[in-house]
């Protein structure tokens, strides 16, 4: 039986990162986490509480004071396979994916103590290794020890048509534009920001997605996962 290690996969906004790990994980009976899922949650809870109005300014030191009135966890969904957001013991898995959520989500993740709070959850998450985690700063921050690494890439417009199709399914009303819009913007904070911003870590694999199949993106981080698992 070989040890089980933890596997990294970050990049750019909506390249499909969370759909691949979740596909991964399952492969390898390995735990999914969604790390981006617990930034949404905060802004989330921010949103809800008055804290955050769409505004795109709003009080950080309110962020922060609010983050010990808020309990984040994952809670498997049998009907969907996987596992889903609650943000103090309520399912939020779908308000979390609103545009509200996104369009603000960037800036509270800039927050460094709101950064040390979930990072050291995520770590938690991870000590016992057997986790897929997907995210912006994984492979440098979080689990810079993780044995395997990838930093997932994908061009602008197909990322936004692929998104868009994913949201319009789902009945959300919103256009390519603003999708776009949101990707491109997410993409600047979150790799200019001054606390762990998105980059490929140096040891990662990258994987420009553009023109892979689902199918052929999971046979070959499977095969690399293998890999790295056997050394
Ligand atoms: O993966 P996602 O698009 O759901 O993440 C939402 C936002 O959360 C993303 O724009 C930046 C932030 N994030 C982060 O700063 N660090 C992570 N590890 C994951 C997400």
């Amino acid at each position: 039986m070989h040890d089980r290690i933890n596997i990294a996969i970050d990049g750019h906004s909506s390249c499909g990162k969370s759909t691949l790990a979740k596909k991964l994980a399952k492969e390898l009976k390995y735990v999914y986490v969604d790390s981006g899922a617990m930034y949404r949650a905060v802004t989330l809870y921010c949103i809800q509480n008055g804290i955050i109005n769409d505004a795109y300014a709003f009080n950080e030191d309110a962020v922060i004071e609010s983050l010990s009135s808020i309990n984040i966890s994952f809670n498997y969904n049998k009907v969907a396979g996987d596992s889903d957001t609650y943000l103090n013991g309520i399912r939020v898995e779908d308000q979390i994916r609103e545009l509200v959520v996104s369009r603000n989500v960037s800036a509270v993740s800039k927050i460094r103590k709101v950064r040390e709070r979930l990072v050291h959850f995520q770590q938690k998450l991870g000590k016992n290794k057997g986790v897929v985690m997907d995210g912006r700063d994984i492979g440098t921050v979080v689990f810079p020890d993780a044995k395997l690494k990838i930093f997932m890439t994908a061009d602008v417009d197909i990322r936004a048509q692929r998104r868009f199709e994913e949201l319009s399914g789902k009945g959300h009303s919103i256009t390519l534009e603003e999708i776009k819009e949101n990707l491109i913007s997410r993409d600047f904070q979150d790799s200019t920001r001054i606390e762990n911003p998105l980059r490929k870590a140096e040891d990662a694999i990258e994987l420009d997605n553009s023109y892979l199949t689902r199918e052929q993106q999971l046979i070959q981080v499977k095969s690399w996962a293998v890999d790295r698992i056997a050394k």
